[in-house]
């Protein structure tokens, strides 16, 4: 079969529109067409190198569409179904998934060479072979994935916007909820508002946070997120210390979250002083690997018991997650439709990314014919 996808052959160039071979699913694997696909800021570090993958690659790791056609032994999906796809595959039965954390799970060791669990691949263009980022590589009209990418959702929820539950929203929801672990009275200081910050304002408000700080140099964003549950925002995070001291009579925030595009270490120092003794920084954005993002002397973790956790998919578990997230949507609870702000062709790929660099978008989406 044919699929016009959007691939990257190497750091520094723009998305190619190409038209690649795609297998059939094999055992375990389905075949899904999607509806929708977001542009997040993951992707445009692969673009730029932040993150280097295993080259060709289809972009892509927010996703939802509909099934097509299901491989052997396929059991919980059939063609049909109405999928939000996570950008972690769950196998349910390693170490990890076994205890909790499926974020973690084994099987998200070859998400950025974007192969099967087996080592093999489905895009192919000229003989050779295109890894599908994050094993899903959303931004192909079709992609043939594993089951364990896939979580069924009822055909009445707008896949066009549940697309977000994909990565944005429960990597953000998540930040503030699992990786943060909010409270009832909190006060949060958000850096960042893009698809992924804004999720982190709307999980501190929904659990239960007196004082939510959202911070970025950009008004629109900061004007979005007093939209979406933020008490206060600001544009720098000299203006947020102040702001949190006066907030907390001299205590400082109980939780820090870092969303911010590109990590680095004046935001995780700016973090690590605005929190309170025994406070939290969650680091969620992300940065080159090979980079010290964290530079700050290490006795004011062991003498004001500070604590630095990294988050991965807002640390929460896919399946349950994901289902969980769209229950509250349809509840009212979840905001999705406003986070929304343009959508594109496939075709336009490129004026997206340059609009999330631009700061024009809390989240450009995609949407397929
Ligand atoms: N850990 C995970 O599981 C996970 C999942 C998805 C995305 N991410 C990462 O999260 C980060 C955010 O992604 P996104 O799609 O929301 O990005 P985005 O580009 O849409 O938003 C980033 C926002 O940060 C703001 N910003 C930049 N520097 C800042 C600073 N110093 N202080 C305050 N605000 C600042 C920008 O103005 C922008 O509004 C990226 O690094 C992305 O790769 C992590
Ligand atoms: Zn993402
Ligand atoms: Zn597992």
């Amino acid at each position: 079969m044919k699929t016009k996808a959007a691939i990257l052959r190497e750091v520094n160039k723009d998305f190619e529109i190409v038209e690649l071979d795609l297998d059939p699913p094999k055992t375990g694997e389905v075949l899904i067409k999607y509806v929708a696909a977001g542009l997040c800021h993951s992707d445009e570090h692969l673009r730029h190198g932040d993150i280097v993958p295993r080259f060709p690659i289809v972009g892509g790791h927010e996703g939802a569409g509909i099934i097509e056609e299901v491989g052997e032994g396929v059991t919980r999906l059939k063609p049909g179904d109405h999928v939000i796809c996570s950008f972690l595959p769950v196998c349910g039965h390693c170490r990890f998934c076994a205890s909790g954390k499926s974020n973690l799970c084994d099987l998200g060791a070859t998400i950025l060479e974007g192969c099967m669990p087996d080592g093999s691949f489905r895009f192919h263009l000229d003989g050779e072979d295109l890894g599908a980022m994050c094993m899903i590589g959303t931004f192909s009209e079709r992609a043939t994935i594993s089951e364990t990418s896939c979580i069924k959702v009822a055909d009445d929820v707008p896949l066009d916007k549940a697309v977000l539950i994909g990565c944005g929203v429960p990597t953000g929801f998540g930040s503030a909820v699992h990786a943060a672990a909010t409270e009832p009275g909190d006060t949060i200081a958000i850096y960042g508002i893009g698809g992924i910050g804004i999720n982190a304002v709307q999980g501190a408000a929904l659990a239960g946070a007196a004082n939510v700080v959202a911070i970025d140099p950009l008004a629109n964003k900061r004007e979005m997120a007093e939209k979406m549950g933020a008490t206060h925002s600001v544009a720098s995070a000299e203006e947020a210390h102040e702001l949190v001291q006066q907030l907390t009579h001299g205590v400082g925030a109980d939780k820090a979250i870092i969303t911010v595009g590109i990590v680095d270490t004046a935001v995780t120092t700016n973090a690590i002083h605005c929190i309170r003794k025994g406070g939290t920084v969650v680091i969620t954005g992300l940065a080159d690997p090979n980079k010290n993002t964290i530079e700050f002397p290490g006795a004011l973790l062991t003498l004001f018991e500070k604590r630095i956790q990294g988050s991965l998919f807002g640390s929460g578990d896919p399946f349950k997650d994901i289902p969980r997230l769209v229950n509250m949507y349809q509840a009212g609870q979840l905001k999705l439709d406003e986070l929304i702000t343009s959508t594109y062709s496939l075709d336009q790929i490129n004026q997206g990314y340059q609009d999330l660099l631009d700061g024009k978008n809390i989240r450009g989406v995609i949407i397929y014919d």
